[in-house]
C-alpha cells in the first residue's frame, strides 16, 4: 500500500492512466467550484491513505470555490500532501519546497501548504524552517483549510495540526483525482492504537476511529453508479474497524463491513488494506471465502521473521503466530494470495534473526512484498530505546537479500498461475502498447493480454500463457471456459 515512487498528481506524466477518471474529476471539481477562478494545485506521497485523503482535500477547497490545476504555475495554491514514515519520504518533500520556492519567487501571491504526516510531526518547526511555507495543516484539520487559507490570503502564515478523536471526513464526497475511474479508495478508519516501535504514524495520525459503515457503504455505492467496479477499503488497520451505534445498539466489525459492502452489488470488487497479523480473525476470512465479490487477497505484513525481533517492534505476535496465521487464511481461503512489507536491519537484528525474516517469507509464499531498510524516526519507541546499530551497507545488504528471494517467491506464484483461467477487471490501456488491455485478477495481480473488443471497466476472463515476477500474459476466453476450467 505505500509507494515509495510517489505519484505527482496532475503531472502530465500520469495523465494516461487516467482518462475516464479525470474527466469525471474535473466536472465534479468544476461544477463545485462555478463561481471562481481560483486554482490549486496538489502532489500527494506516501501511503494509500494519503492519496484518499487528497481527494478529501480536492472535496473541500471545491466547495470553498477552488478548481483544480496540473500547472502549478497557474495555480494560486500549491499543496504538498507528504509522508513522514523514512527519512527518504521527507527529503523527497524537502525537494519538491524547493521547487514550489522557485515558482513562488515568480509569483508571489502563490500560497504554498505542507499537508498531511509531516505537517503534522514537525507542526511549528516547518514554518520556521521552511521560510516561504505559508500553511501547515495536519490530517484532522482538512475542513479548516478554507479559514486557513483566507487569513494566508491576508498575510498571516496558517497552522492547525488538532488531531481529533472523531474526525473521519464522513460527510464528505471526496473528488476522485487522477482516478482511472474503475477503481476507488474508500476509508475506513483514521490513525492507529498500534504502538509499533518503528512507526511515526501513531504520532501524525492519532488515535485510531472508525467511520460509520452506513456512509461508507453510501460512498461505495455512489461509486458504483458512477461505473467504478472496485473498491479498496483502507486503514492503517482494517480489522480493527469498530462502530457501535449508542442509540439502537448496531455493532458492525470489519466482517459485518466487508459483508455489507460486498452486498452493493456481485460486480463491485471489494478489497482491503491493511491487515494486522494479530487481529484478522476467522469470521473475516470465511466471509471473504463466502463472497465472489471479494477479493481473494490479504496485505498481511511480518515486518521481521524473529520472535525477539517483532518484540521489540512491538508487534504484539511471534513467529509462530504469524505462520499460524497465514496457515489459517490458506485453510479457510485456499485460493488466496498474501502479500507482506518487510522492514531489513532493525535495532539489534544479527545475521540469524536476518535470515529467519528469510525463512518466514518462503513459508508464507508472498506473491508481492514492499520492502524497506530500517529508518530511524524522531520521538518513536525504537528511537528512545534502541540504538539504531545495524551499519547502512549490512542494512542494504539484507534489504537487497529480501527483495532477491521476494522476486524469486513471486517468479514462482506467477509461473503456477499459466494455465489457469482469471476473472479480471480491465483498468486500463497497457503502458507498452494500445493493442493490449490491462486489469487485476483477485490476487490483486496485474495482467496485460490483447485487447480484441473488450472495454476498460468491464470483467473478462483471461487464460495465463506467460508470466513474469510482475506481471501475467494471456488473453480473452469465454465465461464457459473458466466456469468449466
Ligand atoms: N499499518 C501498516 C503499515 C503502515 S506503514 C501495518 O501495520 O502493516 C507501511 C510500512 O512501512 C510498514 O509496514 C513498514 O514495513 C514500513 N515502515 C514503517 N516505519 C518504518 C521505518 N521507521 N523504517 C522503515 N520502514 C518502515
Ligand atoms: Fe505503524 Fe504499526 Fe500502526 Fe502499522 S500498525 S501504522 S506499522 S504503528
Ligand atoms: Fe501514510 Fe506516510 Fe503518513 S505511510 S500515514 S503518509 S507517515
Amino acid at each position: 500500500m505505500y509507494n515509495d515512487n510517489p505519484t505527482i498528481k496532475f503531472d502530465d506524466k500520469n495523465i494516461d492512466e487516467s482518462k475516464q477518471g479525470d474527466a469525471f474529476f474535473q466536472e465534479q471539481v468544476a461544477n463545485k467550484a462555478k463561481d471562481s477562478d481560483k486554482k490549486f494545485y496538489i502532489e500527494s506521497y506516501g501511503c494509500q491513505m494519503n492519496f484518499s485523503d487528497s481527494e478529501i482535500v480536492a472535496s473541500i477547497l471545491g466547495d470553498a470555490g477552488y478548481s483544480a490545476t496540473r500547472n502549478m504555475e497557474e495555480s494560486d495554491l500549491i499543496l504538498i500532501n507528504t509522508c513522514s514514515i523514512r527519512e527518504k519520504a521527507e527529503d523527497t518533500v524537502r525537494k519538491r519546497l524547493r521547487v514550489f520556492d522557485k515558482v513562488k519567487k515568480k509569483k508571489s501571491s502563490t500560497l504554498v501548504g505542507v499537508l498531511g504526516c509531516m505537517a503534522e510531526r514537525l507542526k511549528q518547526k516547518l514554518l520556521e524552517e521552511e521560510r516561504l511555507v505559508d500553511l501547515v495543516v495536519g490530517p484532522d484539520a482538512y475542513r479548516d483549510l478554507p479559514n486557513l487559507i483566507a487569513g494566508a490570503e491576508d498575510g498571516d502564515k496558517g497552522i492547525n495540526v488538532f488531531l481529533s478523536r472523531d474526525e473521519t471526513y464522513a460527510n464528505i464526497n471526496p473528488v476522485r483525482l487522477g482516478s482511472n475511474g474503475v477503481t476507488a479508495f474508500v476509508t475506513i478508519t483514521r490513525g492507529c492504537d498500534n504502538m509499533c516501535s518503528f512507526c511515526v504514524v501513531p504520532f501524525t495520525r492519532g488515535r485510531e476511529r472508525s467511520r460509520d459503515p452506513f456512509s461508507i457503504a453510501a460512498e461505495c455505492t455512489d461509486l458504483f453508479n458512477n461505473g467504478y467496479r472496485e473498491v479498496t477499503l483502507l486503514g492503517q488497520n482494517v480489522d480493527s474497524y469498530k462502530w457501535d451505534n449508542p442509540d439502537t445498539e448496531q455493532k458492525c466489525d470489519f466482517s459485518d463491513l466487508l459483508a455489507l459492502t460486498a452486498a452493493i452489488s456481485p460486480d463491485l470488487r471489494i478489497r482491503f488494506s491493511t491487515s494486522h497479523p494479530k487481529d484478522i480473525t476467522d469470521k473475516v476470512m470465511y466471509t471473504m471465502a463466502a463472497h465472489e465479490n471479494i477479493c481473494n487477497y490479504i496485505h498481511l505484513p511480518v515486518q521481521a521473521g524473529n520472535s525477539e525481533v517483532l518484540k521489540r517492534m512491538n508487534r504484539t505476535y511471534d513467529r509462530e503466530w504469524y505462520i499460524d496465521k497465514v496457515k489459517r487464511i490458506y485453510e479457510i481461503i485456499p485460493d488466496c494470495a498474501i502479500s507482506s512489507d518487510m522492514i531489513a536491519g532493525f535495532c539489534g537484528e544479527t545475521e540469524e534473526q536476518h535470515l529467519e525474516t528469510l525463512s518466514v517469507m518462503e513459508i508464507a509464499k508472498y506473491s508481492m512484498s514492499y520492502m524497506f531498510f530500517y529508518s530511524e524516526r524522531p520521538n518513536t519507541l525504537a528511537q528512545k530505546k534502541y540504538a539504531d546499530d545495524i551499519p547502512l551497507d549490512i542494512k542494504k545488504r539484507r534489504l537487497s537479500e529480501i527483495i532477491h528471494l521476494q522476486n524469486k517467491i513471486s517468479k514462482a506464484h506467477n509461473a503456477a498461475n499459466v494455465g489457469n483461467i482469471y476473472k479480471v477487471l480491465i483498468e486500463k490501456e497497457s503502458k507498452k502498447s494500445a493493442d493490449d488491455l490491462a486489469g487485476r485478477t483477485t490476487h490483486n495481480k496485474m495482467c496485460v493480454f490483447p485487447r480484441e473488443d473488450a472495454e476498460i471497466g468491464t470483467y473478462v476472463y483471461v487464460k495465463i500463457t506467460s508470466s513474469t515476477s510482475a506481471t501475467l500474459m494471456g488473453h480473452l476466453v469465454s465465461e464457459e471456459a473458466f466456469l468449466n476450467q
